[in-house]
């Protein structure tokens, strides 16, 4: 079943869990993200970001995770992952996207608060959710660069900006980056908590690869209801497929080292479902 992210993020807040918001690159990751999300009954989001969209089409990905969404019994949310343009946001919509994230972090604070507002404005009157980004996650997602620079969501800016855009759910700089990290993420778990007592809408962590799983659970409970992964999939996903062409040179089926990948996949977000405390709520 294809939901939007409203409905299963506010059950989240509203339970003290986050889902789990997985980036698939094709058909065999789409496909581990649902298999790991009907055997542990967990309601799940799946994103691509606008370099995987380029790589093959909204509709591509959408048509996979339709078709998955449709052969199990678990919500499952269709999101653009760091949309980078109102324009690519509109695609998105009109593809039949349930969820959009506009990412006009790298903006100033206007220009994010106009271009997140007038995506939210397009996409309201179909009931689709938005989230939006402030402050900044660091590293490089995509064509993006979070760069270095006062990386950390200011809480009276975000009540303004949450307020003025009216967007579903906020993305926070809290010292997670894209990517690996060269050592631990030095997270602000103060500036989360004080985020969370002035904006009521739920929170997403981004960068979440690399983040020990204890502090994920901490970050939860200080307000945090979506989560994202992306690098640990790749790494899985090609982790499978490189050991059993190490294991087997002469394969030459795709349907062999895709399944390998696949599996790796699955396990890998069969164990963050369970951190982020979504099994049993679908
Ligand atoms: P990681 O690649 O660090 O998991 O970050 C994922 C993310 O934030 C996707 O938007
Ligand atoms: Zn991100
Ligand atoms: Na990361």
């Amino acid at each position: 079943m294809l939901v939007t992210s409203n409905e299963i993020l506010l059950k989240a807040q509203a339970g003290g869990y986050a889902v789990g918001a997985f980036n698939v690159e094709n058909m065999e990751m789409v496909q581990a993200v649902l298999e790991a999300a009907e055997e542990l009954k967990s309601p799940v989001i799946m994103q691509t970001t606008p370099s995987t969209v380029t790589y093959a089409g909204l509709d591509y990905y959408l048509a996979n995770v339709k078709t998955a969404a449709k052969r199990g019994s678990v919500p499952v949310v269709m999101h653009l992952d760091h949309g980078n343009s109102f324009e690519l946001a509109m695609q998105a919509l009109r593809a039949g996207y349930t969820s959009i994230m506009i990412d006009g972090s790298h903006e100033s604070f206007e220009k994010n608060i106009s271009v997140s507002k007038a995506v939210t404005e397009a996409c309201h009157p179909s009931e689709i959710s938005v989230e939006a980004e402030l402050g900044k996650v660091g590293g490089k997602e995509d064509d993006l660069d979070g760069g270095d620079d006062n990386p950390y969501t200011d809480p009276q800016e975000a009540k303004e900006f949450v307020e003025r855009t009216g967007v579903d759910s906020l993305a926070v700089g809290i010292g997670t980056a894209h990517g690996v990290y060269k050592g631990e993420p030095n997270i602000q778990f103060d500036i989360l908590s004080q985020i969370k007592e002035v904006v009521d809408i739920p929170l997403v962590l981004h960068g979440t690869s690399g983040v020990p799983d204890e502090a994920v659970k901490e970050c939860i409970k200080r307000g945090i209801c979506k989560v994202n992964y992306a690098t640990d999939l790749r790494i899985a996903y090609t982790k499978g497929v490189k050991e059993i062409l190490a294991e087997n040179p002469d394969t030459i089926d795709p349907k062999n080292y895709g399944a390998a990948g696949r599996k790796e996949v699955k396990k890998y977000v069969m164990s963050k479902m369970k951190v982020c405390g979504s099994v049993g709520k679908a």
